[in-house]
Parts: C-alpha cells; structure tokens; sequence
C-alpha cells in the first residue's frame, strides 16, 4: 500500500554534501518526493520532532545537533515507504548496526551524526508530516 515517511538529513548530512547521494538513493528504490525543503529547525521543533525521547540521558545534545545547521525535510511516497526508507538509512549506529550498502553504514561512524532520519510506524509518519509539513 502507499503511504508517506517523514525524511530527514540532518545537519551533518547536509553540510557534507550527502543530500544528492540520500536523494538518489530514494529515487533508485522506486520511491517518489512529494516536498522537500531546506530549514533550519527552531528547538520548539525539534523537541516536539524527538518527543518520544525527552526522557533520554542524550536528549539535550539530540536538540542542540538537530538544531546545529539547516536540515533537508522530506516527504518522501510510495509502496511500503517507511520500512523501505529504514532500510535505506540503515540502523541508528551506524558501525555496530547499519550494514555496508545503506547510508548510514556506508558514510556514518558516530551514532549522533547518523545523517538521515526516516518516521518509525505509521502514527510517527503523521504525526511528523503534520509537524514538518503542515496540511501537506
Ligand atoms: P531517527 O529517529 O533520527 O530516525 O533515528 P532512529 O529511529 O534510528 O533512532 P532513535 O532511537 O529514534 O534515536 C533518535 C536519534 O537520537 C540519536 N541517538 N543518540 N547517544 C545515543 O545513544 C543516541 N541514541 C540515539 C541519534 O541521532 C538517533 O538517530
Ligand atoms: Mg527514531
């Protein structure tokens, strides 16, 4: 069934030049951008984006490398888009759980500077497309 994920490259991605290469990536899978835009992310947004983990020890360096550069913001379509777009990113520690061949295993080291974001489940996808991209 389509549906929509949420996608980000984070501030780490963008200021090294990834965003053509994560681009690419979800075109080559088959799955298709219905917006995209450049932003620099307010700590309101990006406290509400990482809700789930304001209890978390790495939350407040979470915020402040979220907030640190501008961020490429995605909604990106198609068949099973949110399974299909983990596996393009790969797990969230980029040497001990992404593999080679996703981008996180392929251009990532630190599990912080991880380089992309992709929506978890269903609810995670609206609830951040509604966030990102209001009445999209
Ligand atoms: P994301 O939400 O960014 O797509 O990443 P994810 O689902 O793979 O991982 P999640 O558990 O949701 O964690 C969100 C982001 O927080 C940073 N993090 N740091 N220092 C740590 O132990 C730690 N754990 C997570 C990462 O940037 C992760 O992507
Ligand atoms: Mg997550």
């Amino acid at each position: 069934m389509s549906e929509r994920t949420l996608v980000l490259v984070k501030p780490d991605g963008v200021a090294r030049a990834l965003v053509g290469e994560v681009i690419s990536r979800i075109e080559r899978k088959g799955l298709t951008l219905a917006a995209l835009e450049l932003r620099t992310v307010s700590e309101e947004t990006a406290k509400a984006h990482y809700a789930e983990h304001v209890e978390r020890p790495f939350f407040p360096s979470l915020i402040e490398f979220i907030t640190s550069g501008p961020v490429v913001a995605m909604v990106v379509e198609g068949e099973r888009a949110i399974p299909a777009f983990r596996q393009l990113a790969g797990g969230t520690d980029p040497v001990e759980k992404a593999t080679p061949g996703t981008i996180r295993g392929d251009f990532g080291l630190e599990t912080q500077l991880n380089l992309v974001h992709g929506s978890d489940s269903p609810e995670s996808a609206e609830r951040e497309i509604g966030l990102w991209f209001p009445g999209l």
